[in-house]
């Protein structure tokens, strides 16, 4: 039986990066955006991871709302509300990575149930996708959203395998976040580790992805084997 592929969105379709053009242009020292844009995305992530922990939920984009208002304040950045406001429409608007068109349009070719899987609400992963012009190549969402967990519980990985319906050795999570990876395998899911940059670690915790890629044309072509 073929795999179905489960791709997580925010790191992995979609680069997060993607504002730091932006926050080049608004931040009065613009040689920091790239910081700010990765403590920006690292504060969302521990503010998904906390609310998960005191079982409180909000939406994922109202930890990217908050996270970027405490970035502004830990950097002293002096962001004015209209800044925020513009910013988070960007986050909406992200683009996708290089690889992905190509290498989900070869996965739909050769007959992959390719679905997306994210911390984000469907509303506004269907949204990103489309205008990141990814939609076309994705037969499904699932939000984390339905369940009001965040990744990694298992909860939302046991949430995946029932919309998917599909058993979990046929399930495949697909992700650049380290946690999320571990989070799929301690579920009892198979997992593809997507690698984006070379010095980036993994996590010790003696749970390994079953493949690591550095990008998903490699995991396409893996995949396809
Ligand atoms: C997501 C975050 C974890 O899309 O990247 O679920």
């Amino acid at each position: 039986m073929q795999p179905v592929l489960a791709f997580d969105v925010y790191g992995t379709l979609i680069d997060t990066q993607g504002v730091t053009e932006e926050l080049e242009r608004r931040l009065a020292d613009g040689s920091r955006a790239q910081e700010f844009a990765r403590r920006w995305r690292e504060k969302q992530l521990e503010y998904s991871f906390r609310f998960g922990l005191m079982g409180a939920y909000v939406a994922f984009a109202e930890c990217t709302r908050r996270a970027l208002i405490f970035t502004d304040r830990a950097l002293q950045t002096g962001l004015s509300d209209n800044d925020c406001d513009h910013l988070m429409t960007l986050y909406g608007e992200l683009p996708a990575f290089d690889d992905v068109r190509p290498a989900l349009a070869g996965l739909k070719e050769a007959g992959f149930r390719c679905v997306a899987f994210s911390n984000g609400t469907e509303e506004a992963v269907a949204g990103l996708l489309g205008r990141a012009g990814v939609s076309a190549y994705i037969d499904d969402w699932v939000s984390v959203d339905a369940i009001k967990r965040f990744k990694p519980d298992p909860a939302v990985y046991a949430y995946l395998r029932s919309r998917l319906d599909v058993r979990p050795e046929h399930t495949w999570l697909v992700s650049s976040n380290a946690f999320d990876v571990i989070g799929a395998k301690h579920a009892g899911l198979k997992s593809a580790w997507v690698r984006r940059r070379s010095d980036a670690p993994f996590d010790p915790w003696g749970i390994e992805p079953d493949m690591t890629v550095t990008d998903l044309e490699s995991f396409s072509t893996r995949i396809m084997g």
